[in-house]
């Protein structure tokens, strides 16, 4: 049985990437909820609603797990979802913790990039009065960013521009490092690592998320052994055209796409 993902849109692809270089045995089904794209800039009781019909939606295909791959949802509907399916279901959190032990030993603070609702919610507030005892986290949400992905824009001088105006109000050699707590992020590293300077590290949930499905799948005997790492794709309005988009996604992440052409200058 599959193994299925969810997001509002492309941003999951990032975390299905690290799904598929760790388990080449497992098939997996990927679902975009493009009828209601982008979620982070909408009301909770609205994205809550989306969020339910989407994993119905999913749920009429066979997984034998479900990841929420996108934090908005997750800061949203973890909790419902988990008390109505029986199927483990893996969300996701901004990478606030092992970026404040980092930013620690380096005498630095943290930077939080995440969706507007993301960094509102209470799991995010609740995560950071827990562990960020120091008061070295700071939020800045880029709901600007989740569009440029979706309209897979890799426009390396607009893209950069658009981040030099969002930081401009931050001294950076205060942060040691930026977490992209939201999944469509991760497709701007390379242009981040120029932007930001060379000490500051970028932390995501991929990685984390992945191993933590792992551990999960062989607790329950859940691993494949037979699968092709084959991925299926699926969307709300059932659109062709966003089908190739999710393809092209993965392939920019794959190939690293994303990558500048020519030797940036600063
Ligand atoms: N990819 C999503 C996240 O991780 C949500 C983006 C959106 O739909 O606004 O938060």
């Amino acid at each position: 049985m599959r193994i299925g993902f969810f997001d509002s849109g492309i941003g999951g692809i990032s975390v299905l990437n690290e799904a598929v270089k760790h388990f080449p045995k497992e098939d997996f089904l990927y679902y975009a909820d493009t009828r209601n794209v982008p979620y982070g800039t909408k009301a909770k009781e609205e994205v809550n609603k989306h969020v339910q019909a989407a994993v119905e939606d999913i749920l009429k295909e066979e997984v034998k797990a479900l990841v929420i791959a996108c934090n908005t949802a997750t800061s949203i509907s973890i909790n419902e979802l988990r008390s109505i399916y029986d199927i483990p279901i893996i969300g996701m959190e901004p990478a606030a913790k092992p970026a404040i032990k980092l930013s620690s030993s380096m005498d630095k603070r943290v930077l939080v990039f995440a969706t507007d609702l993301t960094l509102k919610e209470l799991k995010y507030r609740k995560l950071i009065t827990r562990i960020d005892k120091d008061s070295i986290v700071d939020p800045l949400p880029l709901p600007e960013l989740v569009e440029f992905c979706e309209d897979l824009n890799f426009n390396w001088d607009e893209l950069s521009a658009y981040f030099r105006t969002k930081l401009e109000g931050f001294d950076l050699n205060q942060y040691g490092t930026v977490v992209l707590g939201c999944t469509h992020f991760p497709y701007y590293k390379p242009v981040l690592k120029e932007v930001l300077p060379s000490h500051i590290q970028l932390i995501d949930g991929g990685k984390g998320t992945v191993e933590r499905l792992s551990t999960l799948l062989k607790e329950k005997s859940l691993l494949s052994d037979n699968g092709t790492n084959n991925i299926s794709f699926k969307c709300s309005n059932g659109d062709r055209n966003y089908m190739l988009k999710m393809r092209n996604a993965l392939n920019v992440l794959q190939n690293e796409l994303n990558k500048p052409k020519r030797k940036p200058h600063k």
